[in-house]
């Protein structure tokens, strides 16, 4: 059973709560009378000690929970704040219970915390660690809250509440309820209209991270809201400009990570009516939105935090935000925002970050725009168009002290901005594809020792690398080159955990000793310089690496047997050296590892040591010696692959009917030796080549949301294409050059989602199926070089999306069809198809 961890905090009974007590819950649980000579009710006592029954506590943590008293419980402190008032009825004393960090709890709510009528305050966030954030402890049947009739705060974050569909009706019965967090509850419905809110005086409504289908509009009606936030709930919500006209009390909205159908004018356009405007924080990152920032944004005098990033908004930003004087966070990344921005950003002086990466500005940016930004701290901007120009003089004396800036793509050049170095606390310098170019300048590497980020890639720096630069000793420290002209010596730079110096000229060995003073390192890529000689040994001592990328280099000699330490590695790339020998067995002790590429080198042997590499999802062995018949256990033991690849080897014998059993594959490349037999008829078991499932194991890791960006050239309508990002909605299989015989197996044309399919240089015969149309997502179909007979199926002429067909080199005969609605064969993509007949028995008539 999971555990219930973390903080438990029960408060029977709490001051009546301001509006803003969200901010300041924890300060206020201050409330403290346990040496009042209060007793406890019988009724509440026996609530607690159910509630204590119902929970496993492994460690004793509520040992003390016996006796009478249960003011004297360990976490339990008795107070009654209306003493004065001599009113001593029980109904009016007040109990407060708080258990803070209590180690570790599991099990179901109980419902005799309902008998708890007096009980004010109750919060059961129930966290223990984000994998397992719900499930921990549930509840079922939430109706024994209406026994709660004095509830004003109610916190049941983290709570499995996904069998409860009856949620919202039994809340409903609480009048007084002020704050309500459902945070991570599995919710899921949302009744679209309850018939009568009885939440008069919610202030606070917190459902972010549950998974409604859509937001309905009565939650944007709760006039008394001061907080609502619909973070991250996976949601429809279309906003019309009605709905937000009764909000006037909101302070903060948080609607970001959903799908919000709507303008950003309305919303502002309504908030902006209120003749209070109270709003401070508004989120709708990520959101959907679209539309223009209209100029009544300047109304908004109260606003502090403006995070608009990732959504669909056009235009230039309305020059009355300079009246947004109280302004600390403005964020704007990632929309396709145009025009100059205003200088009147340079008045905002409470302001410390600006986010302005990834818009279309035009106009200049200048000193102007900073004028006043004294408490600047984080600064990004880049633009999509080149009309946009950046004018900071190298004698700029900037007003703040950034820790972090971000330029991208923008020719700042050929030298490094100067100004940058008046800014000693810098932590992050992010200059990417900036065109600066010579060698790194000496105040950067005085400003090493404080750095976590040094990005630099995509430039024109040369020279070699100083060998002795000091980074702090941080978790994460981010050193960046990739794409330059850098060379000599891989250097060695103790306490870096992410090192990309990929595609530079570095040269000359590996440094032998590097595992053991980069021990640290969490991400090696070397790939792309003039590496010699063998791998080091000494990689095997990088306990904490996650990724190594040594690919296109010159690197020589065996792979090393000493794979066991490598427990936290993923990714491992050696493709195109020239290693050579055996795979190692030790390379299937690492538990993690999901990709290995070891295409364009001259390893041979036999496959049998990837036999225990059952987590593999990617293998690629393309273009290298291995022999021997195609291995039968692949289908049996390596059954998460989604890629696999063998082309360009000398494996021979049958295709392996076991082979079929890898459901997940996207990609199957055997092209290019010696396979004979003929094709299984079974390939129509690979379920994600006829479904739509989206596959993708990047989901498991996208918590490297830096530098994880694996990368596949794959060969698709003749010409090798890098994928990355997209690889797994590839979908292709090749089997061309080798001996396979007999006819196209029927079930093959049942990978309805397929996108390339090879079969060239074999000797199939028999027809081409007619049922080959099915294949509606095909891109690329080559059957050529066959002895394949009889007539070009009609069906082909209905896969619109085919763009590469060769049946060349056959026995083919008969018409090819035009489609005959003349109008439609005007836009048919068989239009613009490179059809390559150019076989002697058939001809098209195109
Ligand atoms: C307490 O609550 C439980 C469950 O709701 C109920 O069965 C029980 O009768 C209640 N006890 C008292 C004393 O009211
Ligand atoms: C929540 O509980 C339901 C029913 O017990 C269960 O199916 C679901 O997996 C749980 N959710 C999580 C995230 O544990
Ligand atoms: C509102 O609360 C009162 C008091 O708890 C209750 O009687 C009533 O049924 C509630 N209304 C709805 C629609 O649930
Ligand atoms: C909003 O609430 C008012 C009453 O407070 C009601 O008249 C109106 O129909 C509600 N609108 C929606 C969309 O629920
Ligand atoms: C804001 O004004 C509305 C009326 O426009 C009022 O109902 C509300 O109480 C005011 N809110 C604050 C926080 O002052
Ligand atoms: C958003 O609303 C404004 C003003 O109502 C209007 O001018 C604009 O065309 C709308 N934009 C979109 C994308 O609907
Ligand atoms: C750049 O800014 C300086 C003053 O800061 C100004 O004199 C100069 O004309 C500007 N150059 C351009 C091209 O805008
Ligand atoms: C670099 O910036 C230029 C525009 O200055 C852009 O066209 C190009 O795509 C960028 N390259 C990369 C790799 O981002
Ligand atoms: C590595 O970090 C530690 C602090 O964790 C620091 O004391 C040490 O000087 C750093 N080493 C280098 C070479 O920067
Ligand atoms: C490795 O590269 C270095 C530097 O380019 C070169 O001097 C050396 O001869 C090369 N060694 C081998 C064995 O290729
Ligand atoms: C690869 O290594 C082999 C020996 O293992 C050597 O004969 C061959 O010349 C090398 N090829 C290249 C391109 O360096
Ligand atoms: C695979 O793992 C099993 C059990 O851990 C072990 O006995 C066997 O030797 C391993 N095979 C290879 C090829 O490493």
């Amino acid at each position: 059973m999971a555990t219930w961890g973390g903080l438990l905090l029960i408060i029977l009974s709490f001051p009546l709560f301001s509006k803003s007590s969200y901010l300041a819950k924890s300060n206020e649980l201050k409330t403290d009378a346990s040496d009042l000579n209060l007793r406890c009710i019988d009724i509440e006592r026996n609530a607690l000690l159910k509630f204590k029954e119902g929970l496993i506590d492994p460690l004793g943590q509520l040992a003390s929970w016996v006796g009478k008293d249960c003011c004297r419980w360990k976490g339990v402190h008795c107070s009654n704040e209306e003493l004065q008032s001599q009113i001593s009825s029980v109904h009016l004393r007040e109990c407060v219970i708080s258990i803070s960090r209590f180690a570790s709890f599991s099990g179901i709510v109980p419902p005799h915390l309902g008998n708890l009528s007096n009980l004010r305050y109750l919060d059961l966030l129930a966290y223990s660690n984000p994998n397992d954030y719900i499930g921990s402890s549930w509840v079922s049947d939430l109706n024994w809250v209406s026994g709660l009739t004095s509830l004003k705060y109610l916190d049941l974050g983290y709570i499995n509440l996904s069998l409860e569909t009856n949620w919202l009706q039994a809340l409903n019965t609480l009048p007084s309820l002020s704050e309500l967090h459902l945070y991570y509850c599995g919710l899921q419905n949302i009744p679209p209209s309850p018939l009568n809110l009885n939440f008069s005086s919610l202030s606070v409504l917190d459902l972010s991270y549950n998974y409604f289908n859509s937001l309905p509009q009565w939650l944007f009606n709760i006039s008394s809201l001061a907080k609502l936030s619909l973070y991250s709930c996976h949601a429809k919500a279309s906003i019309s400009q009605a709905a937000w006209e009764d909000l006037c009390n909101l302070q903060d909205l948080d609607l970001s990570n959903n799908e919000i159908i709507g303008n950003i004018s309305d919303l502002i356009g309504a908030l902006s009516r209120c003749s209070n405007r109270s709003i401070e924080m508004l989120k709708l990152w990520d959101s959907h939105i679209s539309g223009q920032l209209p100029e009544s944004l300047g109304f908004l005098k109260n606003l502090r935090f403006l995070h608009l990033d990732e959504n669909l908004l056009t235009g230039p930003i309305p020059e009355s935000i300079g009246k947004l004087s109280n302004l600390k966070i403005l964020s704007l990344v990632g929309n396709q925002l145009t025009g100059t921005i205003p200088e009147s950003v340079g008045k905002f002086t409470q302001l410390t970050q600006l986010w302005l990466y990834k818009n279309s500005w035009g106009g200049v940016l200048s000193q102007k725009h900073f004028e006043g930004l004294k408490k600047l701290e984080y600064f990004s901007i880049s633009s999509s168009n080149n009309a946009f120009s950046i004018n900071l003089s190298d004698e700029w004396v900037p007003p703040f002290s950034l820790r972090f800036i971000e330029i991208d793509s923008y020719p700042l050049g050929p030298k490094f901005p100067t100004w940058l170095k008046t800014q000693k606390q810098l932590d992050s310098i992010i200059l990417t594809n900036v065109s600066i170019s010579g060698t790194i300048p000496h105040w950067l590497k005085k400003l090493c020792p404080q750095i976590q980020r040094l990005d630099l890639s995509y430039n024109q720096l040369g020279g070699m690398l100083p060998d002795s630069l000091a980074f702090p000793g941080y978790t994460r420290v981010i050193v960046d080159f990739s794409f330059n002209r850098l060379s000599g010596q891989i250097p060695l730079w103790p306490n870096v955990t992410h090192l990309i110096l990929a595609n530079n000229l570095f040269s000359g060995s590996i440094p032998t000793n590097i595992g053991q003073v980069m021990l640290r390192l969490k991400i090696l890529d070397l790939s792309g310089n003039l590496l010699n000689d063998s791998i080091p040994l000494s990689i095997s001592d990088m306990v904490y690496l996650q990724r190594l990328d040594l690919s296109n280099n010159l690197l020589y000699g065996e792979i090393h047997e000493k794979w066991r330490n490598l427990q936290e590695i993923r990714v491992i790339d050696l493709s195109r050296n020239n290693l050579s020998g055996n795979i190692p067995n030790s390379i299937c002790s690492m538990p993690n590892l999901f990709w290995l590429k070891l295409s364009s080198n001259s390893l041979s042997g036999e496959l049998s040591s990837l036999k225990n590499c059952t987590s593999l999802s990617v293998l690629d062995l393309g273009g290298n010696e291995f022999s021997g018949n195609m291995p039968q256990w692949i289908g049996e033991s390596l059954l998460s692959l989604v890629v696999l690849s063998i082309r360009a080897n000398m494996f021979y014998g049958n295709i392996p009917e076991k082979l079929c059993h890898l459901y997940n594959l996207h990609i199957l490349d055997l092209a290019d030796n010696n396979l004979s037999g003929s094709i299984p008829s079974c390939l129509d078991n690979f379920s994600s080549l006829s479904s739509w499932t989206p596959y993708s194991p990047y989901s498991h890791y996208s918590y490297w949301n830096y530098v994880f960006i694996p990368q596949m050239v794959l060969v698709v309508k003749g010409l090798p294409i890098m994928y990355t990002l997209t690889l797994y909605l590839v979908k292709a299989i090749d089997l061309s050059r080798n001996n396979l015989r007999g006819d196209i197996p029927e079930e093959i044309t049942h990978l309805s989602t397929l996108g390339s399919l090879n079969l060239s240089w074999n000797q199939l015969t028999g027809k081409i199926p007619d049922s080959i149309g099915s294949l509606k997502q095909l891109e690329a179909l080559d059957l050529s070089q066959n002895n394949l007979s009889g007539p070009i199926p009609l069906s082909l002429t209905s896969i619109t999306s085919l763009s590469k067909l060769n049946v060349s080199y056959n026995n083919l005969s008969g018409k090819f069809h035009q489609p005959t609605n003349s109008k439609r064969s005007m836009i048919h993509p068989f239009m613009r198809v490179t059809l390559d007949f150019g076989g002697v028995h058939c001809k098209p008539r195109v």
